[in-house]
């Protein structure tokens, strides 16, 4: 019910009477009045006339009722250990496509590679739960179209013109602002579910030095609300799952991309490559030219540009 009450107070710019939102709920006025005592102590600044209801101003908060038609599938939590680790429970338990973990903080937020993330209050932590009808080979489009949805919803939002570097860090000149870490169960050679973990550095300050890491609020010099940020990357990210634009990913994510055209070293499980970057296969697999021409093709690492 919060939710629809929400819903009608942020589209409306002027006052919104009581019996208008308890005809439009089907309840009393005194249960519309308990759920608005409810935001106010949460936060939001709704004022409160002889003629109705007005919404102010609204908080950096991340309640699952401010996600309108996704509410059902957005799961608010205001610290977990990390969003990965609820959403595989989830994903077990068999929760719907698209499900949400979302957190204020991680105490264990994780990063590639064994990493880990730094979740302090601030920051925007999120994990979707995906369960395409594809091979795994295809997974690899599912993180090149989450960290382009990115930087397009920081470019709208924002005015952030972030690039990406190879496989899906958001970067800011070289300083990171966001990474995905994304986990994949599969049967039967088919995808069974992904879970895509996303951290953006928004309106936290960020300490690492190597790589360094930049927020939004560092690049904007304002807050911005997080529970925006969310929205928007979820509506362009399901936007082109479930389009055709999905098979083009690998071109549009190139055009983004400094990575390619630079030296760089790759660090994987095994080895350790040096070489020019010249080209992202379409299953995102980064291809090398080494330094006596030979080419070489790594499908995950940590890629670092030597140069530039
Ligand atoms: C990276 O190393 O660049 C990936 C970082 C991914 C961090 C996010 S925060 C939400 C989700 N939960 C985690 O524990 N990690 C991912």
């Amino acid at each position: 019910m919060k939710s629809e009450i929400y819903d009608l107070l942020s589209q409306s710019s002027s006052i919104v009477s009581g019996e208008v939102i308890s005809n439009h709920l089907g309840v009393s006025r005194v249960a519309v009045w308990k759920h608005i005592q409810q935001m106010q102590a949460a936060g939001f600044e709704i004022e409160s006339t002889a003629k109705g209801y007005i919404l102010k101003s609204i908080p950096d908060t991340l309640f699952s009722w401010q996600f309108g038609k996704r509410s059902n599938k957005i799961h608010a939590f205001n610290e977990v250990s990390s969003t990965m680790e609820k959403a595989l429970a989830m994903a077990k338990d068999g929760c719907p496509n698209f499900s949400v973990v979302v957190a204020e903080k991680q105490t264990h937020g994780r990063g590639r590679l064994n990493r880990a993330w730094q979740s302090d209050k601030g920051g925007l932590y999120f994990t979707v739960i995906l369960k395409p009808d594809i091979p795994p080979s295809e997974a690899a489009k599912i993180n090149f179209a989450a960290a382009l949805e990115l930087v397009h919803t920081l470019n709208e939002l924002c005015g952030i013109r972030a690039c990406l570097k190879w496989p899906n860090d958001v970067l800011v000149e070289n300083a990171k602002l966001a990474g995905i870490l994304s986990q994949m169960v599969t049967e039967m050679d088919m995808v069974q579910f992904l879970s895509v973990g996303v951290g953006i550095n928004v309106n936290n300050c960020p300490t690492g030095i190597d790589p360094p890491a930049v927020s939004v609020f560092q690049l904007v010099g304002r807050k911005t609300l997080r529970a925006q940020i969310l929205s928007c990357f979820l509506d362009r990210f399901e936007k082109r799952l479930t389009s055709d634009s999905l098979k083009d990913i690998v071109p549009d994510w190139k055009q983004k991309t400094i990575t390619l055209g630079r030296r760089v070293k790759v660090k994987t499980t095994r080895n350790t490559y040096e070489g020019l970057a010249i080209d992202i296969e379409n299953d995102g697999g980064l291809i090398l030219e080494l330094a006596d021409g030979s080419r070489q093709k790594i499908i995950y690492g940590d890629c670092f540009h030597t140069e530039g």
